[in-house]
């Protein structure tokens, strides 16, 4: 059998025509941290400062995508799968300048492809490359394979953290499992629901405390959002806060946060390409596909 990068080559794939795509995988390990929150900001943020953002909504649970931003997606990546749906037709732009690609119930199906719908997907997301510089990816709450098969598949994992207990621990053994498993060495930490720039870093000591004792990784305290009554009304408003509440202490967390991820460098080479992206997504490992939640 062919190997899935010879099928690509022979594939008269696009390397080098088409722009190297940042894929953000939003994650945390414990549900209410404020992952989505997160992920449908920064997607707004980075299409305010006029990048063309995609968030790929990986997680079907109550407080997810597009119940925060008033959508109600007729069709998700399982159609796209099926052959039913092209990802265009999934595809749903939001007002504020950036597309959804309803995602999770199609994830777990990527590992049992047979190679002609293996290379429709990784086509489909060629193509769709050629307008995007970004990919975000909002994870599901817990370890569940979908989690892991997202952030061991992107380039940048952005780890949302607040000061309980209880996230901490979910966020090292995300990490743990990420960094001994599946190859991941690299962690962007978010703290979010700060009360002060002191209580970022501080939080982020603790992490990295642990962290640093036992696994060997690069943990990069990448910012802090406070904790800001605006983002909830925002979310009851089904806009992102940026637009709800654009003077908001939240909001201008956002925006430095978009501009710190504009500056990171793209990624070079054909990692960069999103077919590598999926070539991921589809590769990882099958023991884990089992637990999807
Ligand atoms: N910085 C913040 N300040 C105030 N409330 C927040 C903040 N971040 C998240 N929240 C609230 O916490 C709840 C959970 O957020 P959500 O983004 O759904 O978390 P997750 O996706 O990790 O489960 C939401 O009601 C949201 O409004
Ligand atoms: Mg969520």
């Amino acid at each position: 059998m062919r190997s899935p990068e010879m099928r690509l080559v022979n594939s008269g794939s696009l390397y080098g025509l088409i722009n190297p795509v940042q894929v953000i995988a939003v994650t945390g390990g414990k549900g209410g941290v404020g992952k989505t929150s997160v992920a449908v900001n920064l997607a707004a943020g980075l299409a305010a400062l006029g990048r063309k953002v995609t968030l790929l909504d990986g997680d079907l649970g109550l407080a997810n995508v597009d119940v925060m931003l008033g959508l109600s997606p007729r069709y998700t990546l399982a159609h796209v799968l099926s052959g039913e749906r092209t990802l265009d037709e999934i595809l749903i732009e939001t007002p504020q300048g950036f597309s959804i690609i309803p995602g999770a119930s199609g994830v777990a199906e990527l590992a049992t492809l047979d190679n002609a719908a293996h290379l429709h997907i990784v086509q489909a997301f060629s193509a769709l490359a050629q307008r995007l510089d970004v990919l975000v990816i909002d994870t599901a709450a817990g370890i569940s394979s979908s989690v892991l098969q997202f952030s061991q598949a992107a380039q940048q994992v952005l780890v949302v953290v607040c000061d309980e207990p209880t996230s901490l621990t979910d966020a090292y053994g995300l990490i743990k499992v990420l960094t001994r498993r599946h190859n991941v060495s690299r962690f962007h930490v978010l703290c979010n629901m700060v009360r002060g720039a002191k209580d970022g870093a501080t939080l982020f000591r603790k992490l990295e405390r642990v962290t640093s004792r036992f696994l060997e990784i690069s943990l990069e305290h990448l910012g802090d959002i406070p904790l800001d009554d605006c983002l909830r009304h925002s979310i009851r408003a089904q806009r992102p806060v940026l637009q709800a509440f654009p003077a908001s202490q939240a909001t201008l967390a956002f925006k430095r946060l978009s501009r710190t991820v504009t500056n990171w460098p793209l990624p070079a080479g054909p990692r960069g390409n999103i077919e590598f992206f999926v070539e991921r997504l589809v590769r990882a490992p099958i023991a884990q596909l089992s637990v999807v939640s």
